[in-house]
């Protein structure tokens, strides 16, 4: 069994070369007489050939089926010019075998590992998920993943940054998702929480003096799961002292050129929190094509359709989204538009289709020819375009138009596939009115950093709480946020203003955070951090769509591990001993 080459590796210099392999059967093929092994180990697969003649190995590879573990011994040889498989890194040559043994049998896979469908249940992929993991698409994104982690530690090494363990076992940390707790045995009642990133620890890494840390680290958050979130992931986490913004900006920008495959341009593109919205109504923003959003508040503030006018009355405006050759698009598929507007909250969607015998709209009535024109010429719309109008709060306008964009940029097939964009996202609003609780809450977490003193803080936020600022920064991949991050508050008493204006009490803020406040008390430094979802970074630079392509052993939309069978009932002693009923 002692292996003296791998499968993958063996090529047309290596004939003439005696082996020994080890592996699965990838394919058998019985050409009556000849038998034919494809022999498979991680570096990929290898055909291996028992001569007729060799009676009894002939005995064995014929009870021989795929995913049996074999072990192989021959001589490495050329095919003939006709069985050459340009197709596969060792399609020039094949091994006669003179030993074959079988090292463990398999019963019939319920998934196909050579011939893989890709259409199977995927419950089904999960509970078998060693079997899963045996597929090239699989085991290329494992490997990839781990040379991706590879290259984010040698570069973050060479930069000074220590890798550093924080605990697990902790306190719960505000990220705004529901915790995992985990119940005490010594203590009767008390918990821990599983940490939802180790923002905390970091900090506290800082003012410890540790100047550049980092860990790639599994957060836990309870929370609704998607294609693109799980209840256990990794962050790329890190923290810095002495910095500012740029500093950070500028460090993970070097990072991802460094080992992301084809080394993107740096720096990235940054655009303010308020222009992103306003232009293509979200802070997610896919950049890779145009259609952006124009307001026409100053065209339509008067004018007759009260839906504009009265929208701008109530302090909100008009936005409209210009379709190239939407015109198109039948009356169908603009109702469904309107639906898909009305279901993110919308009262209409509003439409006027620029054919070229001359505008066609229900609203057209209501508009004068002035309005008309200023719209056209606000929206750069010309025959054959469609333009798509919302009318409400800003926010909410912005919004609306910004998911009508990614739809229509999807029908339409505006997204060039070969296109990367990675963008930052700065100056956040620092709170968001939080209809559920009634208050001001961060919209980063409480510790993030905005400009000024506590006293010109208060000021502002007595005035208008939305007007502050967050030295906050988001990293968006072509639509999807990977990483966001901010400059922390260094200082006990504005941290202090900062839970007084988030109606965290000082005994709340003396229990929840006690232990930062104390040491924020103790020489703490200036600084600030961000962190990088790593399977998202992941799943995206190989195109998949789902980070669960990218984690060896994910949970299902529903957070159930099929293959262990978690989570599960335990035995009652299990629950005494931790002092639940
Ligand atoms: P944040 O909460 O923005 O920041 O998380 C950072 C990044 O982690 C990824 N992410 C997830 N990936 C998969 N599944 C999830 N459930 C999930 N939740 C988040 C996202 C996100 O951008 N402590 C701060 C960082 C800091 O301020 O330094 C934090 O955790 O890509
Ligand atoms: P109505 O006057 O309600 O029949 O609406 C006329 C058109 O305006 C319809 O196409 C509605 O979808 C659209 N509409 C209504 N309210 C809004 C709004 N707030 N923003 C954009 N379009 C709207």
């Amino acid at each position: 069994m002692n292996r003296s080459h791998t499968c993958g590796e063996l090529r047309g210099s290596h004939v003439g070369t005696s082996v020994t392999l080890a592996g699965w059967v990838h394919r058998r093929r019985d050409h009556g007489g000849l038998i034919f092994l494809d022999v498979r180990d991680r570096s990929g697969y290898v055909q291996v050939v028992i001569p007729a003649q060799a009676k009894e190995l002939h005995k064995i590879a014929e009870d021989v089926r795929s995913e049996f573990v074999v072990a192989i011994s021959g001589t490495v040889r050329s095919r003939s010019p006709e069985t050459v498989n340009k197709n596969i890194l060792t399609g020039e040559i094949e091994v006669a075998v003179n030993n074959l043994e079988v090292l463990n049998t398999s019963k019939t896979p319920p998934i196909e590992v050579a011939d893989a469908k890709g259409n199977e249940d995927e419950q089904v992929r999960l509970k078998y998920r060693y079997i899963d993991l045996r597929r090239d698409r699989l085991r290329e994104s494992i490997v990839f993943r781990h040379k991706i982690v590879k290259a984010i530690r040698d570069f973050l090494d060479q930069e000074g940054f220590l890798e550093i363990e924080t605990p697990f076992l902790t306190k719960s940390t505000p990220e705004g998702a529901r915790d995992f707790l985990v119940p005490s045995r010594y203590h009767p009642g008390k918990f821990y929480a599983l940490p939802q990133s180790p923002q905390l620890f970091k900090q506290t890494l800082m003012i410890a003096g540790f100047e550049k840390y980092f860990q790639i680290v599994r957060c836990f958050r309870d929370e609704d799961l998607r294609a693109d979130r799980q209840p256990e992931f990794t962050q790329v986490d890190l923290e810095m002292s002495f910095v500012e913004m740029a500093d950070v900006l500028n460090l993970i920008e070097r990072l991802l050129h460094a080992v992301v495959p084809g080394n993107p341009h740096i720096p990235f593109e940054r655009i303010g929190w308020h222009d992103a919205m306003d232009r293509f109504g979200t802070d997610k923003p896919d950049t890779r094509f145009g259609l952006e959003i124009v307001d026409v508040m100053d065209v339509v503030r008067a004018s007759g359709f009260k839906v504009f006018s009265g929208a701008i009355e109530k302090g909100g405006t008009v936005k409209v989204l210009n379709v190239p050759g939407g015109a198109s698009l039948t009356r169908n598929e603009v109702d469904q538009l309107e639906e898909a507007a009305k279901k993110l909250g919308a009262k209409g969607l509003a439409w006027i289709a620029l054919h070229p015998e001359g505008p066609k709209s229900p609203i057209l009535k209501f508009l004068s020819e002035d309005e008309v024109i200023g719209i056209k010429k606000a929206a750069n719309a010309k025959d054959h375009d469609l333009l798509l109008f919302a009318a409400d709060e800003w926010e909410k306008s912005c919004a609306i138009l910004g998911e009508i964009r990614t739809l229509v940029a999807k029908k339409k097939k505006l997204i060039p596939k070969d296109k990367n964009d990675f963008v930052w996202i700065t100056d956040f609003p620092l709170f968001e009115y939080s209809e559920t609780d009634k208050r001001w809450v961060s919209r980063h977490h409480p510790f993030t950093q905005t400009a000024g003193t506590p006293e010109q803080i208060e000021k502002q936020f007595e005035k208008d709480p939305s007007t502050l600022r967050a030295k906050a920064y988001d990293l968006v991949y072509n639509g999807v946020e990977i990483g966001g991050g901010s400059i922390r508050i260094h200082q006990r008493d504005m941290q202090e203003e900062i839970f007084k204006l988030l109606k965290i009490s000082a005994a709340e803020a003396k229990s929840r955070f006690g232990f930062l406040l104390e040491a924020l008390e103790y020489g703490a430094p200036p600084h600030g951090g961000i962190a990088l979802g790593l399977d998202r970074l992941v799943a995206m630079l190989q195109g998949f769509d789902s980070i669960r392509d990218v984690i060896a052993f994910p949970k299902t939309q529903s957070a159930i591990d099929p293959f262990s069978g978690a989570p599960s009932e335990v035995d009652k002693k299990q629950l005494k001993d931790i002092h639940l009923a």
